[in-house]
């Protein structure tokens, strides 16, 4: 009889995939597929530049209706610098996330000012720009100047953590492995991100991955352990914050006055009819009455409703109640705006409004763009 402690059966480890084997599987899934990105074969640089800032926080479905009439409006790089900031806002007009528009803005001016207009290639220079991280810089890098510069999306994020069964990888250990792919073949690193990033989206997705259809099925870590829906962890996010806001559409002469938002921070440069925070136990048309006395200084007669409006933006969700309204006293002074202008209702479509506020106008719109008889 043997006295031997009893051995557990040795597991079967998984191997991690090697650069090699994995490099050579996207590029043929990626080869044999022809998923429809708008700028797919594009190589100007700065029409690359302005696909991956849209395509930041936004599906490629959405940004497909948005891109080709941003590229006609500001077709290169001096003309978005030339652009006021009213009218780049408009062409953002619901896509939302419009630091993204300011900041666009912003690196084309700065291009124009230090690059003679034409975007730098070194990853370290396009991430001095504003609006450019990590990810960005090396999508233009790769895509536009054939460097062989990992861009690690959320996408890729997953895709990565989930071949090599990573719990909490670090943003640089996650650049490591993509690198080390990029690696094996420098000529196609753009096509090797873009297979990641598709890979992501359509195959590896965060809920329900299509296992069964992925070039690297084989050799996925996660997927050998049963570990594929906890790769990478789920970030918890709490409920949205909710606002509680009462606006008014004061009516002067067949025009309503509308207020720009400063141009940094939330919703910013955007414009929307005035009004603020319902106070906790104050009536909605009691707050729109406070808030245009202590933002514009001007006393007005809230009258009917226009309606309420819920929309859930980002980082909040929103109550908008709306009411039509006019001056009594005073002459309105943008304290806490940063301009003030005086429409005609068809003139509001030349203006970028925040969702919530849009929906509002639609509602001018369908009331035939007329103040309440009594504010004619
Ligand atoms: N998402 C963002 N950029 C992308 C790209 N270049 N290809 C595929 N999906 C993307």
């Amino acid at each position: 009889m043997s006295d031997a402690v009893p051995r557990r059966p040795a597991r079967c480890e998984p191997e991690p995939p090697d650069a090699d084997g994995l490099a050579g599987a996207l590029l043929r899934w990626f080869d044999g597929r022809s998923r429809d990105v708008p700028w797919r074969g594009e190589s100007d640089p700065y029409r690359i530049w302005v696909a991956e800032v849209m395509a930041q926080q936004t599906r490629i479905d959405t940004v497909r209706d948005y891109y080709g009439p941003f590229l006609e409006r500001f077709p290169d790089v001096d003309s978005l610098a030339a652009a006021e900031l009213d009218d780049v806002l408009k062409a953002w007009e619901g896509l939302g996330y419009y630091a993204r528009a300011r900041r666009l803005r912003a690196a084309a001016r700065e291009i124009v000012s230090e690059y003679g207009s034409r975007l730098p290639e070194e990853p370290e220079r396009l991430r001095s720009l504003p609006g450019i991280g990590a990810y960005t810089a090396g999508a233009i890098a790769s895509l536009a100047f054939g460097l062989p510069e990992p861009a690690v999306d959320g996408n890729v994020r997953r895709v990565l953590s989930r071949l090599f069964d990573l719990a909490a990888p670090t943003p640089a250990a996650l650049e490591g492995r993509a690198r080390a792919i990029l690696d094996i073949r420098p000529d196609r690193a753009a096509d090797l991100n873009q297979a990641l990033m598709d890979l992501g989206s359509s195959v590896c997705t965060p809920t329900s991955p299509a296992c069964e259809s992925c070039p690297a099925a084989g050799t996925c870590v996660a997927l050998a352990r049963g570990t594929v829906s906890e790769r990478p962890p789920v970030r918890s996010r709490g409920p949205l914050p909710h606002r509680i806001v009462a606006t008014a559409v004061v009516w002067r002469d067949g025009r309503v006055l509308i207020t720009r938002r400063p141009a940094e921070g939330l919703l910013g440069g955007l414009w929307e009819f005035p009004g603020g925070k319902v106070e906790a136990g104050e009536a909605p048309p009691e707050a729109a009455r406070r808030e245009l006395a202590e933002e514009l200084g001007v006393e007005i007669e809230v009258g009917e409703p226009l309606g309420t409006v819920e929309h859930a933006y980002s980082h909040f969700r929103i109550t908008l109640h709306a009411y039509h309204a006019r001056l009594l006293a005073g002459e309105p002074r943008p304290t806490a705006a940063d301009a003030l202008a005086w429409v005609r209702p068809r003139e509001l479509a030349d203006y970028a409004f925040p969702a919530a506020n849009l929906r509002l106008i639609e509602r001018l719109r369908d009331g035939a763009c007329t103040p309440p008889s009594s504010f004619g």
